[in-house]
């Protein structure tokens, strides 16, 4: 299989793209984070758990996974007879390679008898060894199934730190990880333009830091940030995740008056994940002409991995 040079590549992408998933029987899954033309082309947009189950459902030749690895990962366990490929391998996340399996298994180790309940941005050695994968949208439904039991929460801290809010417990054993798109924005920043525009509704993710959650009004995952500005079409939002969620608002109501949080630095595109944003039309054409490359999961580490994905996908539903 060859690589395809930029110079061989058809003067109009989509069109291209569009043909070759037709030709391979291909399905495009893509998240929020995208930029607008690979959501656009895509079969299924959504958050983590939308995707997660379009996964486990879907019926094709080749799914081609729009995302950062652990999603793609999180495809591969859900349905093993498919393969997986993505446009670009080193798609990563701060959250999920910032808790390796063999640190996770020690810290563990060092909790016994703890209910470990895993947001999905992992990999899949950590999630085998989980008790209840959780998303943003499912996080503290998911927790509440151990009442009174110790539990480990990882790998994100803020998430966790807004679980125990919600839940009203202060006692989880937290891994300490953090994504490194939402934890830059500004709470300053974010205090001056809520000051600028008093008629706005601040809409956060749960992975920003606490700072930034206690000035919003609404606090969800990408698919409740989105619903939450489309319902209210008149009233400006402010929003603080990444700015692929736009595009998906943009869509559906497109005269609202959008406002981004503020990043710390001011001249950066802090809101764009720059794991996501590896993710190019080009790299999408060559993924699907090349088939590959593909993500794959060892027979049995997947096969651990899949009980408590299966789990949280039985209990959200
Ligand atoms: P959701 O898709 O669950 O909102 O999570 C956002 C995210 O950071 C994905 O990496
Ligand atoms: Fe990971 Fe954050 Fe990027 Fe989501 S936005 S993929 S949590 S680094």
């Amino acid at each position: 299989m060859t690589k395809t040079d930029a110079g061989e590549r058809p003067a109009d992408l989509e069109a291209a793209i569009q043909e070759l998933k037709r030709e391979k029987g291909a399905v495009i899954l893509a998240h929020f984070y995208q930029e607008s033309e690979i959501q656009d082309l895509a079969d299924v947009v959504g958050d983590s758990l939308a995707l997660a189950r379009a996964a486990q459902e879907i019926d094709c030749r080749m799914i081609v996974f729009c995302g950062v690895h652990f999603m793609a990962e999180t495809a591969a366990i859900l349905n093993p007879g498919i393969p997986v490929v993505v446009p670009d391998l080193e798609a990563g996340c701060s959250l999920a390679d910032g808790c390796p399996p063999e640190e996770f298994k020690a810290f563990i180790a060092d909790h016994p008898g703890a209910k470990v309940v895993t947001y999905i941005n992992a990999s899949a050695g950590v999630k085998a060894m989980s008790d209840l994968i959780c998303t943003s949208s499912n996080a503290v439904e998911m927790v509440k199934h151990f009442e009174g039991e110790k539990v480990i929460l990882a790998p994100d801290r803020h998430l966790a730190r807004w679980i125990g809010r919600e839940t009203g417990r202060d006692d989880f054993i937290v891994w300490p990880g953090a994504c490194i798109v939402h934890e830059l924005f500004s709470a300053k920043g974010l205090a001056k333009l809520r000051a600028q525009h008093p008629d706005a509704e601040v809409l956060a993710h749960p992975e920003c830091d606490q700072a930034i959650l206690d000035q919003a009004d609404f606090i969800a995952s990408t698919t409740g940030i989105i619903a939450r500005a489309v319902a209210s079409p008149d009233r400006p939002s402010i929003i603080a995740t990444e700015d692929g969620v736009f595009h998906a608002i943009r869509k559906q109501v497109p005269d609202k008056v959008l406002y981004q949080a503020p990043g710390m630095d001011e001249s950066c595109a802090c809101n764009q994940c720059p794991y996501m944003r590896l993710n190019t039309l080009e790299k999408l054409y060559d993924c699907l002409l090349n088939e590959g490359p593909t993500v794959t999961v060892p027979e049995e580490l997947a096969k651990q991995a899949l009980v408590p994905i299966e789990r949280m996908l039985e209990l959200s539903k």
